[in-house]
Parts: C-alpha cells; structure tokens; sequence
C-alpha cells in the first residue's frame, strides 16, 4: 500500500493547530471525544507500559502519560516525533514503519496496551488482521488489549451510505472499517473485538486474545 510519508512530515508543522482550528479534515470530527474513548477503553493503571502506534505529535500518549503509563511513541516520520518529544519529555519516541517486517529493538517487550489513533484506515482488513496477528502474537502482553481508534462505521452497509454522503470527500484509496466484518475477521483470527461508535464517522475497537488461542 503506498503512504506518503512525505504528507505527514510536512503536516507536522501544523497538524496541532489544524485540530484546534477545525481545518483538519472531516473526518477528524470529534478528534477528542475519540481519543478520551479511547483512554477510557484501554483501562489503564498507573506503571503500565503503552505502545502508541502512529503517535503523530503525541496527543494520545498524553493521555496516558497523564495516567501515569511508561508510554512509547511509534511514527515513521521524524517530523511529528520531533513534536510529540518536545510536548512529552517522558515519551520514548520509536522511529519506525509499520509495514516493515522488523521493528527497532527498543519496542522489543511485551506491552500492557497497544493503543493507536487515526492510522489503520491506510491498512487494508487483511493487512489489519496481519498486523494485530503480529502485536498479539509478538508484542502484547498476556491479558493485554489493543485499542484502535479510527475512521469506522458500525456496520458495511452504515460505511456505504456514508460513501454516498461524503461524495468526493470520501477516499477510495483507505480503508475505512466496519465493525461486522472486522468483529467476525477477529473470530476467524482467534482474537475478541469490541466496537463503539464515537463520532458520526469514527469509534474505537478493543481487541484481546480470545480464551483458548
Ligand atoms: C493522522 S496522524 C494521527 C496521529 C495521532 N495518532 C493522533 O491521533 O493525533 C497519522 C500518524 O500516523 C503516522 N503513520 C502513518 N503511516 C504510518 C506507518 N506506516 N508507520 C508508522 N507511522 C505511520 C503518520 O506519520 C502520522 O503521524
């Protein structure tokens, strides 16, 4: 799948104040109810070790830094790192892809949470499914969870209307999910999935090992 790496360094500068003002895209609508959802989900303790995959400038590891977590910040742009350390001195910032198939030695532990926000939609569900085999499998510790935060619709059918509503704001390149099939490509998988609907067009997903995998 092609990212443009490029777009995030260069929004970097400005993703903060794009927020703030509402002139980030549309889809970011309820940005922060989304990431307070998310926080709320992950249900963390103070000590616990998170791993923020896409970390951007770092507005979801603040969170769980507030939470008193021990927070590493993954991101394949140098630019948005560079702005998350100088907002969280605390932050172990991670430069890495999430497409290559090994990761630096530093993310090496097993996580208590695996959290991520506004990132997957660029992953199609197999590559989702590769992916969260991969965290689960390699990276989460056991009764971990991993909490994603993204562009995602309850169901196929509520994901097609929206197609139709957003017209030609809507990308065909990403891939934004849908509950009922991520729920069932979970199962499939060996892995427990929740979904709440935060905003019109985003919500979060908790996944867990299922019992017996
Ligand atoms: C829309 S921003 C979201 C940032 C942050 N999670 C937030 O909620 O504000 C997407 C972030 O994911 C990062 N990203 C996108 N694709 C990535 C990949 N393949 N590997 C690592 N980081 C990636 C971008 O550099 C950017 O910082």
């Amino acid at each position: 799948m092609k990212i443009d790496k490029e777009l995030f360094n260069n929004w970097a500068a400005n993703y903060d104040q794009s927020l703030a003002a509402g002139t980030a895209p549309i889809s970011f609508e309820g940005y922060e109810d989304v990431l307070a959802e998310t926080v709320v989900q992950a249900k963390v303790a103070p000590g616990m070790n998170v791993l923020d995959l896409g970390t951007g400038t770092g507005n979801l590891a603040a969170h769980f830094i507030a939470a008193g977590c021990d927070v590493w910040g993954m991101d394949f742009s140098e630019n948005m790192l560079a702005k998350a350390q100088e907002k969280l001195s605390s932050l172990h910032t991670v430069l890495a892809d999430l497409r290559d198939e090994t990761w630096p030695q530093s993310l090496t532990r097993h996580f208590d949470r695996i959290v991520s926000a506004y990132v997957w939609h660029d992953f199609d569900l197999a590559y989702k499914m590769r992916l969260l085999k991969r965290l689960s499998g390699q990276y989460l510790a056991s009764q971990g969870r991993v909490v994603i935060a993204d562009i995602a619709y309850s169901d196929q059918a509520a994901r097609t209307q929206a197609g139709a509503y957003w017209g030609r704001l809507w990308s065909k390149a990403e891939h934004y999910w849908a509950a009922d099939e991520t729920i069932a490509a979970c199962k499939a998988n060996g892995l427990g999935c929740t979904y709440q609907q935060v905003s019109s067009c985003a919500g979060v997903f908790v996944i867990e090992i299922a019992p017996g995998n």
